[in-house]
């Protein structure tokens, strides 16, 4: 994992006070505020609580970020292990919960330890596919569960969009290569793309900010303003960009959001 990514991370933690790090599931029309966001975020985890297999007795939480979901499944007597690639997550696991953890991409973990279930919120988009479906398999006990939830790019996606996820078909046809029977789905695109109007109403409150707090230098120091304005710009030009990334709309028409529940199947031959 980047930097970048690490200090996004850090921000939704340390500045925006949230527990999880994944969009959440939105309910009617809820108003768009930090408090309704943090309840969207719980409405998922349980929801994922909920779809867990009886059978699931030992899960690793593979890409674990906070560790909320593992907190949360450890709060219900099950054994957990985390894993993610992720320093300050590591920092934060190690320090707060006594049970191991993996530092380690899912694409390299290599152990003897076996799952009944492996939970990936939000995380099966960061590790290739073929990998994915192959190290599940290696670490899972037979009859084992894989539980994703995560969104994908689908075939017509375009731009910055068609960049974050894994295409949807190519995912589902790697699934059944690799004998994963798909055993539940639930699509909540429409109830996790309110994060993203969420998303932007922060960065134009962060931009306004920004406008304020400049404006008194912009009248003290107005070629200095120029200068920093023409360095600035390529970042500035950036954030414009990205705002792409968090249109909701476009989110809902080039991509989906999806729960999926596989049991793993006995290879053949
Ligand atoms: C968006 S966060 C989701 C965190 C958490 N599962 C949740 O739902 O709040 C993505 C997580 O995936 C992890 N991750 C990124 N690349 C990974 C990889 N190749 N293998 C395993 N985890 C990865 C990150 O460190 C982070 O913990």
């Amino acid at each position: 994992m980047s930097r970048e990514d690490d200090r996004s991370l850090r921000f939704y933690n340390e500045v925006l006070g949230l527990d999880h790090l994944h969009y959440g599931i939105w309910e009617g029309n809820e108003e768009l505020t930090i408090a309704n966001l943090k309840e969207a975020q719980l409405r998922y985890e349980n929801f994922l609580i909920s779809k867990l297999p009886s059978t699931a007795k030992k899960v690793l939480d593979v890409g674990c970020g906070t560790s909320a979901m593992t907190q949360r499944m450890l709060s219900m007597g099950l054994e957990v292990h985390g894993l993610s690639p992720d320093k300050t997550q590591k920092e934060n696991f190690t320090q707060n919960l006594n049970v191991p953890f993996y530092h380690c991409l899912f694409e390299d973990f290599d152990s003897d330890e076996r799952f009944d279930c492996m939970v990936m919120s939000e995380s099966a988009q960061y590790i290739p596919f073929v990998q994915l479906f192959e190290k599940v398999r290696k670490h899972l006990n037979p009859g084992g569960h894989l539980m994703i939830c995560d969104y994908f790019v689908l075939d017509h996606s375009e731009g910055v969009l068609a960049k974050s996820g894994h295409n949807l078909n190519q995912f589902k046809a790697e699934s059944e290569q690799q004998r994963f029977k798909l055993i539940d789905e639930r699509d909540i695109t429409e109830e996790t793309a309110k994060t993203l109007d969420m998303a932007l109403l922060l960065a134009e409150r962060i931009l306004k900010a920004a406008e304020i707090f400049s404006e008194k230098p912009r009248q003290k120091h107005p070629i200095l303003s120029k200068i920093l304005f023409r360095l600035f710009r390529k970042k500035w030009d950036k954030i414009n960009r990205d705002r792409d990334l968090i249109d909701s709309t476009a989110f809902k028409d080039q991509k989906r959001y999806l729960f999926l529940l596989y049991e793993c199947q006995e290879q053949e031959g």
